[in-house]
């Protein structure tokens, strides 16, 4: 049966390509981004700065309205600002943490009563290994991902019982515009266990099974998906 998926930050990268693997599996995807552009086949594109409160309560509604209640929510959108923390100014760090979480708990927010009220639904929140290893110039990112993970684990006590799940996929590396200018990309690549960057891919796989049933008693986790680069942390 199709779901209904909305996905944050579906024009490109990791959010492009969890967008085109639910298309492909049938189900009904909205995709917010910014521009407004997202892969061919999604129902509904909509036009979202997520860091907006009152854009994305709109945008959801929006959603609903037209496709019913969120089945799955993948809350994808995020931007980084790097900088040395004693020079980081007030507005990279806001800008970072807008996006990145004061974003995600407006997107979970609006479309928990649907999924509440359905008794049913995943959220999935893309987090980082940032907050989990220590990334120099990105204290506003990890402070923001790491964020993310309090948000799942709290909302997934919140509404456990109502049939929702609440999970962080933490990527690694992933070969996308975000990575494409990384500083020591390749002193860093040779850290990893399996010897590689990850693909696109490689995440919307998780985030499939994340929202399958496949996962239904899984819940308040975070999986790494990082070629071992962060395990045991
Ligand atoms: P990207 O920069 O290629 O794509 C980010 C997407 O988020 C774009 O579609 C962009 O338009 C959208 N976006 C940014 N600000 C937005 C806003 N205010 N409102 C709505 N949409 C907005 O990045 P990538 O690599 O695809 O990253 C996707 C997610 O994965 C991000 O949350 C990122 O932090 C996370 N991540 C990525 C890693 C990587 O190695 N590429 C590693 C760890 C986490």
């Amino acid at each position: 049966m199709s779901r209904h998926v909305i996905v944050t930050g579906a024009s490109r990268g990791i959010g492009a390509a969890i967008a085109q693997s639910f298309i492909d599996g049938g189900d009904t995807v909205v995709s917010f981004s910014r521009s407004g552009t997202a892969p061919e086949g999604c129902a509904t594109t909509l036009a979202v700065d997520v860091a907006e409160s009152e854009t994305v309560t709109a945008a959801v509604k929006t959603a609903i309205e037209a496709h019913g209640p969120v089945d799955v929510l993948v809350v994808n959108a995020g931007i980084t600002n790097d900088g040395l923390a004693m020079r980081m100014s007030d507005e990279q760090w806001r800008s970072v943490l807008s996006v990145n979480l004061d974003g995600a708990f407006y997107c979970a927010r609006a479309a928990l009563s649907s999924m509440i009220r359905n008794r049913k639904g995943s959220i999935i929140f893309i987090g980082s290994i940032s907050p989990f290893y220590g990334v120099p110039g990105q204290a506003n990112y990890a402070a923001a991902k790491a964020g993310l993970v309090g948000l799942a684990r709290s909302l997934a006590r919140e509404v456990a019982s109502r049939g929702i799940t609440v999970n962080v996929v933490a990527p690694g590396f992933i070969d996308t515009d975000m990575t494409s200018d990384v500083a020591g990309l390749e002193a860093m690549t040779s850290l990893i266990p399996m010897g590689r960057t990850g693909q696109v891919e490689d995440i919307a796989g998780v985030v499939q099974f994340l929202a399958s049933n496949h996962s239904r008693y899984l819940t308040g986790q975070v999986v790494a998906v990082d070629g071992g680069l962060a395990m045991g942390l």
